[in-house]
């Protein structure tokens, strides 16, 4: 690794990193231009240091942290901090703002180590969310790692590019840690010669973007109040800023979005109409780009979409929301509700923020970022109620289900084909043989008893372990016809995905490999709320 190699020094200059900032603490008021990266920069980089590249190592630890997010006290939040033990020093770096956070990049074929401690005061995992790792380094919830202890994640990375993420996943704490903070993106960065990148526009910046919902009471600690029906937070903030603002230059942008809200569903798109570009999924960039009404996305998903800021006038404001959708869930009067509308991030062209870098701090305690319950607009392209029955393959007779997992509310819990998690328990039903491949239908029946709140209905995210899925077949039973129509024209099954949505009376059938190896696994529902009482499963892979 010489610091002579002039990729190199790009890529430390884009990254807006040095080897002395491989700690990630709260780097409020950095100037945020400095630290886009530009993706094609770290694709040369990494090719240059060739062999020296295959390995990296980093200490991990989960920390309780004071951070000023808004004037008057701090906020006590859990975070990950990350140094570099062994390798390039900037593949570790700060995501733009206070939380989540930080960033590690990855190439596909490197062995990859973390050496986790826990400094919370309660037992954690770290799971490595959309990896294909061995079951003991995959942070399942047996394998807890307990308050001071250490453990040893290593593993190759066996995953194509893409953004992925790590957070906790202890059973039944899972929300709680991820609401405080806990949670990182894993970035697997395609080869510079990847065709898919070489078709994108040559000055492309990257812009990581985590999406998430809060709610901070009156002297700023984070509100979470355990409900099994699901949190909702009052305000959006994206890296951990509220109101988020990002000068941007004349150029397109690869917006890299994370969901990482607990339970709050996002339909995003551009505030002046214009149709959302993607070129990414969960597993990476889809070999064309596909331009759609909106994008809408479960949490756990991820998106990339090409914002191109070529065209703006300098000055010109554009700005991503969530639109208004309507979720048959009836959850219980939360200040911004499931489906409300919000704004999520503002992209000021070519300058910086208006008023300067304070604005982030404006002092916001219920800011009236969303609009009242009942402004639900329609999706444009689907104005009529219908439903949608329309299998993305268009195949004579249905796709068959390898295995049918019905999502039912019983006996007020959230319930897998009316079973919740049991620890290290497989049934008959869970073993999946080792490079078998596999349809799962995810059937959200749709409806059922609430505890004490009548019928409850609600949309699950649904996720797998170990693997990368198409979605290969939606069909819906149309009892939520009207809801459904207002989503369905955002949904992103081109590529490879591990999350799904699934919403109310709808069928979702994914397909997908199991293919390199044994042992136990989950699945659940990434509402991390429904996971946490027990909407998940084990799955065990026999060879
Ligand atoms: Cu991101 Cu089992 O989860
Ligand atoms: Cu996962
Ligand atoms: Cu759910």
């Amino acid at each position: 690794m010489t610091t002579n190699d002039p990729s190199r020094r790009r890529f430390l200059r884009l990254a807006g990193l040095g080897a002395g900032a491989a700690v990630v603490g709260p780097r409020m008021g950095a100037d945020r231009a400095q630290r886009v990266v530009d993706a094609r920069a770290v694709a040369r980089a990494v090719a240059r240091t060739g062999a020296q590249d295959d390995i990296l190592e980093i200490a991990l630890s989960a920390v309780i942290d004071p951070v000023q997010l808004r004037p008057g006290a701090p906020t006590t939040l859990w975070r990950y901090r990350a140094a570099v033990t062994a390798g390039d020093p900037a593949r570790v770096q700060a995501l733009d703002g206070p939380f989540p956070g930080p960033i590690v990049r990855l190439h596909q074929g490197m062995r990859f180590q973390a050496t986790f401690t826990n400094r919370l005061r309660e037992d954690t995992t770290v799971h490595w969310h959309g990896l294909n790792v061995p079951w003991l380094m995959d942070g399942h919830p047996m394998s807890l790692v307990a308050p001071g202890a250490t453990y040893t994640y290593v593993f190759e990375v066996r995953n194509p590019p893409g953004m992925y993420w790590f957070h906790p996943h202890p059973h039944g704490r899972t929300g709680t840690q991820v609401y405080r903070g806990l949670a990182g993106l894993l970035i697997v960065d395609e080869p510079p010669d990847d065709p898919r990148l070489t078709a994108l526009p040559a000055d492309l910046v990257e812009l990581p973007l985590v999406v998430q919902d809060r709610t901070l009471d009156d002297v700023n600690a984070l509100v979470y109040p355990q409900s099994v029906m699901g949190f909702l937070g009052d305000d959006v903030w994206v890296n951990g800023r509220e109101r988020f603002t990002a000068a941007v230059e004349r150029r397109p942008y690869r917006l890299r979005l994370l969901n990482g809200s607990n339970h709050r569903i996002l339909k995003l798109g551009w505030r002046d109409g214009a149709p959302v570009r993607v070129i990414g999924t969960d597993g990476g960039l889809l070999d064309a780009p596909v331009d759609k009404p909106f994008v809408m996305m479960a949490p756990a998903e991820r998106v990339e979409i090409l914002a191109d800021f070529r065209d703006a006038a300098p000055g010109e404001i554009r700005a991503l929301d969530s639109l208004a959708f309507r979720d048959d869930s009836m959850a219980m009067g939360a200040l911004w509700p499931q489906g409300g509308k919000a704004e999520v991030a503002t992209f000021v062209v070519g300058g910086g923020p208006p008023d300067g870098a304070g604005r982030v701090f404006l002092p916001i305690a219920f800011n009236g970022r969303y609009a009242e319950a009942a402004d639900f607009a329609p999706a444009p392209a689907l104005a009529a109620p219908v439903c949608r029955i329309e299998p993305l393959r268009r195949d004579a007779d249905p796709i068959p289900a390898t295995r049918t997992i019905v999502l039912r509310l019983e006996r007020g819990q959230f319930t897998l084909n009316g079973r919740t998690f049991e620890h290290d328990a497989v049934a008959d039903d869970e073993i999946v043989k080792l490079g078998a491949e596999e349809v799962w239908a995810f059937v959200n029946d749709g409806a059922g008893m609430g505890p004490g709140m009548g019928m409850m209905a609600g949309a699950h995210a649904m996720h797998v372990h170990l693997v990368r899925f198409h979605v290969v077949e939606r069909t819906t039973d149309g009892r939520h016809a009207e809801a459904y129509a207002t989503v369905a024209a955002g949904f992103v099954d081109e590529g490879w995905k591990d999350t799904v949505l699934v919403m109310p009376g709808e069928t979702v059938k994914v397909r997908m490999t199991f293919g390199d190896f044994t042992g136990l696994y989950l699945y659940h529902c990434h509402m991390l709320e429904h996971e946490d009482q027990g909407m998940m499963r084990n799955f065990r892979v026999d060879a």
